[in-house]
C-alpha cells in the first residue's frame, strides 16, 4: 500500500508499514524508512507515517520504544543522527536540512524540558522566538489567549508553575508560524487540573488547524486529543491508525502501552 493510497483508505493496518511509491505527492507531513542512531546506537528502525493538515496525530509507545528520538529526528537535532529517510512537510524536504532550517520552515518543537530561558521574564521569553521571520501571533493576541501569561509577563519565567511554564513553551511556539508542531509529553509532572487545562488550550491549537505530533505516557488523554495514533516499540512502527481504533482495542493498548 502507498503513502497516497493509505491517504484515501485513511488508515493502515496494524504492523503493514506505509509503501512509498516515489514521485507521488504524499501527505501535508510524511516521514519514510526513518533510521537513526546516537553514535553507534541504532534506535529509530524504520519509521514510517504520515500526518494530514490540521490533524493531530498521537505518538505513543513504552519507555524507550524511541518516540523522543524520532521527534528529534523529525526536527532534525544532531542527536539521533539520520542515516536514510526522507522526511517532507508541505513539498520541502526536511531530511536535508539542519534544526535551524526546519524551525525556519515551520518545524516547532517543544521538549519534554520545555527549554524556558532563565533569566528573562514570560515577555522576554516570547519576544525572543519572534526574533527570527517568519511570525506568528502577535504577543498581544497571546496574551489574549493565555491571560495567565498576561498576568505574569513580568515574571521570571523558571518561577512559573509547571502548568504556566507548558502554557509559555506552546506560546511560545504560537509566537511563530508553525506549519508542524511536536510536543513531547506535555502533560509531565502537571497535576490532573492543570492536564485539563493544557488539554483545553491544545484543543484551541487543534481548532487553528495547526498540524500536531503529539509523545505523550498519559496514552489516553492523548488519544482523546488525537485524529490519528502511531505505536512505536523498539524503534519500529508497530500500529498505524485512528486514535479511535486504539481507544477501542484493549489487547493492543495492554501489548504496547500498558495501559
Ligand atoms: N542520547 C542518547 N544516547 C544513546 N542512547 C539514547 C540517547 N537517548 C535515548 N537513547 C536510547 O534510545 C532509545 C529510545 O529512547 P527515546 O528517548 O527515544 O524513547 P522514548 O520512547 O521517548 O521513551 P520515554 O517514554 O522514556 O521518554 C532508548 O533505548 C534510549 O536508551
Ligand atoms: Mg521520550
Amino acid at each position: 500500500m502507498t503513502i497516497l493510497e493509505d491517504q484515501f483508505a485513511g488508515k493502515t493496518a496494524p504492523s503493514v508499514k506505509p509503501q512509498k511509491a516515489r514521485g507521488t505527492a504524499p501527505a501535508f507531513f510524511s516521514a519514510w524508512d526513518l533510521h537513526s542512531y546516537y553514535g553507534e546506537s541504532y534506535i529509530v528502525q524504520g519509521v514510517s507515517f504520515d500526518v494530514r493538515e490540521g490533524e493531530i496525530l498521537a505518538l505513543l509507545g513504552r519507555n524507550g520504544a524511541g518516540k523522543t528520538s524520532t521527534l528529534r529526528t523529525i526536527a532534525r537535532m544532531d542527536d539521533p543522527n539520520l542515516t536514510h529517510g526522507e522526511i517532507w512537510l508541505d513539498h520541502q524536504p526536511l531530511h536535508d536540512m539542519k534544526s535551524y532550517q526546519a524551525s525556519r520552515v515551520g518545524v516547532g518543537l517543544v521538549p519534554e524540558d520545555r527549554r524556558i530561558i532563565p533569566g528573562l521574564t514570560v515577555q522576554e521569553n516570547l519576544e525572543l522566538s519572534q526574533i527570527a521571520e517568519p511570525k506568528g501571533w502577535s504577543i498581544d493576541r497571546i496574551y489574549d489567549h493565555f491571560p495567565r501569561l498576561a498576568e505574569r509577563r513580568l515574571q521570571e519565567a523558571v518561577t512559573l508553575s509547571g502548568g504556566e511554564q507548558q502554557m509559555l513553551a506552546v506560546a511560545r511556539i504560537l509566537a511563530r508560524d508553525i506549519k508542524l508542531f511536536l510536543l513531547d509529553e506535555p502533560y509531565e509532572g502537571l497535576a490532573p487540573v492543570i492536564v485539563q487545562e493544557i488539554e483545553r488550550i491544545l484543543e484551541g491549537v487543534k481548532e487553528l488547524g495547526i498540524t500536531t505530533i503529539i509523545v505523550e505516557q498519559n496514552a489516553i488523554a492523548a488519544l482523546h486529543l488525537a485524529d490519528r495514533a502511531v505505536i512505536l516499540d523498539m524503534g519500529e512502527v508497530v500500529f498505524d491508525g485512528t486514535a479511535q481504533e486504539v481507544l477501542d482495542n484493549a489487547e493492543l493498548r495492554q501489548e504496547y502501552l500498558a495501559i
